[in-house]
C-alpha cells in the first residue's frame, strides 16, 4: 500500500463548511418541509453584472472564430486584466503595484493555501484566532504543526487571539515567526484594520524579517473613510507583504473563479545559507509549473468589472449585501444580542447568549428557527462563544431571519 502524508491525519475533524453542511443535511432530511435560511458559508446570491456577462459572451464568440481562438492563457494572466487591476485597485489609491507583479488565479482559497509551499517546512507560522480555516489546515497538511489539542489548537502554530479587547483583529506576536496570515476586512469577525494597525504590522515585520500574508478578499466592503484597502498603502509593505485579492465577493465570481496574488519584486526570503532569494521569482516559478491560467472568457469578464459601468454594477452588489449586514446588526441588536463587524464586511459576528457554546447555538438556531449560521469555534478556539452570520442572501430572507431570531428567547 502507498504511504500517505501522515500530516493529513492530524487534521482535527472535517473542513468547517462541509461539517456545517452535514448537520444541515441531517436536519433537512428530518424536517423536509422546513423553510431553511442559509447564512452560513459566505456565498453570493445575486446575478452577475451585465457588463461582465456581455464581455464573457463576446469572449466566447471570439473563441469560436479562426482569428479569435485562444489556447492556453498566459499562466500569470492576460496583460489586459493585470493592467486593469493595477490601475483600478492600486494606482487609483496611490499604490505602486506593477501589472506584472499581479498573478491571476482561480481563487484566494487556493492562493492562500498554496503560498506556504514556497517557504521552508520549518517556517514558524502565526495565524489569527479565530481565522479562515484554510490558513491553518494548509500548514498542518504541510507538516508545520504537531497534533491538535482538545480545543483544536495545533502544537507549533502561533495563535494570535482576536478578542473584544483587540477589536477582533490580531496584534503582532512577541515571539519570532516567519509568516503571519492577516485578513482585513476580517473573516470571520467582520472587523477591518486601521492604517495605524497596519503600520504597526508592517513595522513589526520589517524589524523581525517576517512576511505578512495579507488576505484582502473583502476589501470592496470597506465603507469607513481612511481604512486601507491594500496592505501596500502602508509605507514599507513592499518589502514584507504578499496580498491576496478576489472578485468572488465583489463582482459575484464565486462560481466563475477569479482572484490574484500581488507579489512585490523587492520581497525577499532566505535560503539555507542565509542568502537572499526573490519571493517573486519563486512564486512565478511555482505558478508556471502548477497552473495553466484562468479561462479567457472569465478574464474578459473580470476586466469588464473594471470598466466604469462594471465598477458601478459591482458597487451596487456590494451595497446590497452591506445593507443586509446593517439589517442583521439592527435586528440582532434589538433581539438583545451583542454584535460586531458588519460595517466594513459582509459578516456579522455575534456573541452567543451566556453559557451557550457556539455549536450549541448553531444547533439551536437550526432546530428552533431553521436558520443556518457558522459557529465561531469552527474558526478557531478563540471563536468559541461567538457565531458568524453572512449577509450574502436576498433581502427578504435576511428580514425573515431577523424576525425568527427576534422570536427566540435568549
Ligand atoms: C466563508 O464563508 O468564509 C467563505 O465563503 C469561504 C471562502 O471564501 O472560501
Amino acid at each position: 500500500m502507498a504511504r500517505i502524508n501522515d500530516h493529513y491525519l492530524k487534521l482535527a475533524g472535517g473542513y468547517l463548511f462541509p461539517e456545517v453542511g452535514r448537520r444541515v443535511e441531517a436536519f433537512r432530511v428530518a424536517h423536509p418541509d422546513a423553510d431553511l435560511i442559509r447564512l452560513g458559508i459566505g456565498d453570493v446570491v445575486l446575478p452577475l453584472p451585465r457588463s461582465v456577462r456581455d464581455a464573457m459572451h463576446r469572449a466566447i464568440d471570439e473563441m469560436g472564430t479562426e482569428e479569435g481562438f485562444r489556447g492556453y492563457a498566459p499562466d500569470q494572466g492576460y496583460p489586459f486584466l493585470q493592467q486593469a487591476i493595477a490601475r483600478v485597485e492600486y494606482g487609483s489609491r496611490g499604490v505602486e503595484i506593477a501589472p506584472d507583479e499581479i498573478f491571476i488565479s482561480d481563487g484566494s482559497k487556493c492562493d492562500s493555501a498554496n503560498i506556504q509551499e514556497i517557504f521552508s517546512p520549518e517556517a514558524r507560522i502565526a495565524v489569527p484566532d479565530p481565522t479562515y480555516p484554510v490558513y491553518v489546515d494548509s500548514n498542518v497538511m504541510a507538516g508545520r504543526s504537531g497534533p491538535a489539542d482538545a480545543n483544536g489548537s495545533y502544537a507549533g502554530l502561533v495563535y494570535l487571539p482576536c478578542t473584544e479587547a483587540t477589536g477582533f483583529l490580531p496584534e503582532p506576536p512577541d515571539e519570532p515567526v516567519d509568516l503571519v496570515y492577516l485578513c482585513s476586512p476580517n473573516n470571520p469577525t467582520g472587523s477591518a484594520a486601521s492604517r495605524e494597525q497596519l503600520e504597526r504590522w508592517v513595522a513589526w515585520a520589517n524589524r523581525n524579517q517576517a512576511i505578512l500574508l495579507y488576505d484582502a478578499a473583502y476589501a470592496s466592503y470597506i465603507t469607513q473613510a481612511g481604512l486601507p484597502h491594500s496592505i501596500f498603502e502602508i509605507e514599507g509593505a513592499r518589502r514584507v507583504a504578499i496580498e491576496f485579492r478576489s472578485l468572488s465577493k465583489s463582482a459575484g465570481f464565486t462560481g466563475l473563479r477569479l482572484a490574484w496574488v500581488a507579489v512585490p519584486r523587492e520581497l525577499e526570503g532566505r535560503d539555507a545559507s542565509g542568502a537572499a532569494v526573490s519571493i517573486f521569482d519563486l512564486w512565478k516559478r511555482r505558478h508556471a509549473t502548477k497552473f495553466n491560467g484562468v479561462a479567457y472568457p472569465v478574464q474578459a469578464g473580470a476586466a469588464a468589472a473594471y470598466t466604469p459601468e462594471g465598477q458601478a454594477e459591482v458597487r451596487e452588489l456590494v451595497d446590497y449585501y452591506l445593507a443586509n449586514a446593517r439589517a442583521l446588526l439592527e435586528g440582532l441588536g434589538s433581539a438583545g444580542l451583542r454584535t460586531f463587524g458588519g460595517i466594513n464586511a459582509p459578516y456579522v459576528w455575534l456573541e452567543t447568549p451566556a453559557g451557550t457554546g457556539s455549536w450549541e447555538f448553531f444547533d439551536r438556531l437550526l432546530e428552533e428557527s431553521s436558520l443556518v449560521g457558522t459557529p465561531g469555534a469552527g474558526f478557531g478556539p478563540a471563536g468559541e462563544g461567538y457565531f458568524r452570520l453572512s449577509a450574502f442572501s436576498k433581502r427578504d430572507r435576511i428580514d425573515e431571519a431577523v424576525g425568527r431570531i427576534e422570536k427566540l428567547r435568549f
